[in-house]
């Protein structure tokens, strides 16, 4: 429910908070300056001052105006694949085997604490690999991975089979509209039961392509690094099909994955572009902060002056530590990055007043 205090509103209405307090006070409403009301009572005491309320909501997308692209200058860009599946069902691990690189053993306790952003490039093209935690808390991070995803590489380890995250991840997949390719892992373990992964599978509405279904599965071992071919193959055969474009040419705009305050470096955010091409020296808002880029560098941390679209960048310039998910703009000029700023930090103070609800899946989209 929206609310506004008292002498907010009076301040947008130009008047002395005594004045609608006493306005209030005929009206039967006993309330002090820095007390809230709700929207319908600011709509009704603005109306008999003959003024109206708009009630925007943050990150409204009126609030930076942003160009429409034209068909020609659309440009085929990589896929961005969210990794999605149970605790330790091994999607750091395939991740791993895809980029040939070990990220999985220099983590806290082996558990993905963050979402990690990566471009691999192979023969057929590039693809975007976002890696999402398992773990249950952090069901927010999931959903909003597969939000800014093109495809969904669901992990299920075949000794395990489906799990309780395994179903949320295929419930984020559905309801983002998402299309989902099964990686069946472990395959390497004694006990793995490929089929009864694809019959589980089968319980919650995703029939495999060999049960006569729409689902593509590929059967690997991130372990042993086997099958890592095929499901590269199979996204991209996906990807192909999607016609992916993006406006190359654009002024940025994308998603954080993730900020955090580095002690040598201050704020640094990742960035996932999804149009436009970012540029060092762009000002931006991100979430509710403004900044300017200082520098950028890519998912080997690698000094770069461009990002354009699907590319994971991390950032230096931020003026505040934005949250994952958090909308990304690059504004023309600093001016209009710190007005749109300070607008966003006015209606989250709004927000941050209301009672905070749990987020479910039920209610999650209405919140972000
Ligand atoms: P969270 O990020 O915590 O949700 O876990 P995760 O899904 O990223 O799992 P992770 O990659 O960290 O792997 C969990 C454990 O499973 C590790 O000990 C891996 O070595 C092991 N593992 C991953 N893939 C395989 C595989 O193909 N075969 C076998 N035998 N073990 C694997
Ligand atoms: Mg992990």
């Amino acid at each position: 429910m929206e609310v506004i205090t008292v002498s907010e509103l009076a301040r947008k209405m130009n008047l002395k908070a005594n004045a609608l307090i006493g306005k209030l006070m005929s009206m039967g409403m006993m309330v002090t300056i820095n007390q809230q009301i709700d929207a319908e009572t600011a709509e009704i005491l603005a109306s008999e001052y003959g003024c109206s309320v708009r009630i925007v909501s943050l990150y409204d997308e009126t609030i930076i105006e942003t160009e429409k692209d034209r068909q020609e200058d659309l440009r085929p860009r990589s896929p961005i694949v969210t990794v999605m599946g149970h605790v330790d069902h091994g999607k750091t691990k395939l991740l791993d085997a895809i980029r040939s690189a070990d990220v999985a053993s220099g983590e806290q306790g082996g558990i993905t604490q963050h979402i990690g952003a990566y471009q691999v490039a192979v023969e057929e093209g590039t693809v975007t690999f976002l890696d999402t935690p398992g773990h249950e808390a952090f069901t927010l991070m999931r959903a909003r991975g597969a939000q800014v995803t093109d495809i969904v590489v669901l992990v299920v380890a075949a000794n395990d089979g489906v799990m309780p995250q395994t179903v949320e991840a295929i419930d984020h997949a559905k309801e983002a509209k998402v299309p989902i390719i099964v990686a069946i892992n472990k395959v390497d373990l004694p006990e793995a039961n490929i089929d009864r992964v694809k019959q589980q599978l089968s319980e919650h509405g995703l029939i495999v392509e060999d049960w006569g279904g729409e689902i593509p599965a590929v059967e690997v071992s991130a372990l042993k690094r086997e099958g890592i071919g095929d499901l590269l193959s199979t996204l991209l055969v996906q990807a192909e099909i999607m016609e992916l474009k993006a406006n190359f040419s654009r002024a940025a705009e994308g998603k954080i994955v993730e900020s955090r305050i580095d002690p040598g470096r201050g704020t640094v955010a990742t960035v996932l572009v999804e149009n436009g091409t970012l540029k060092v020296g762009d000002s931006f808002v991100a979430g509710i902060y403004p900044g300017k880029i200082r520098a950028m560098f890519n998912d080997r941390g690698q000094k770069v002056d461009l990002a354009g679209p699907a590319m994971p960048v991390e950032i230096i310039g931020l003026d505040g530590v934005p949250d994952s998910g958090d909308p990304f703009q690059v504004t023309d000029g600093e001016k209009l990055a710190r007005q749109v700023s300070s607008k966003r930090q006015e209606l989250k103070r709004v927000e941050a007043a209301r009672n905070v609800k749990k987020v479910t899946l039920d209610n999650l989209y209405d919140s972000i």
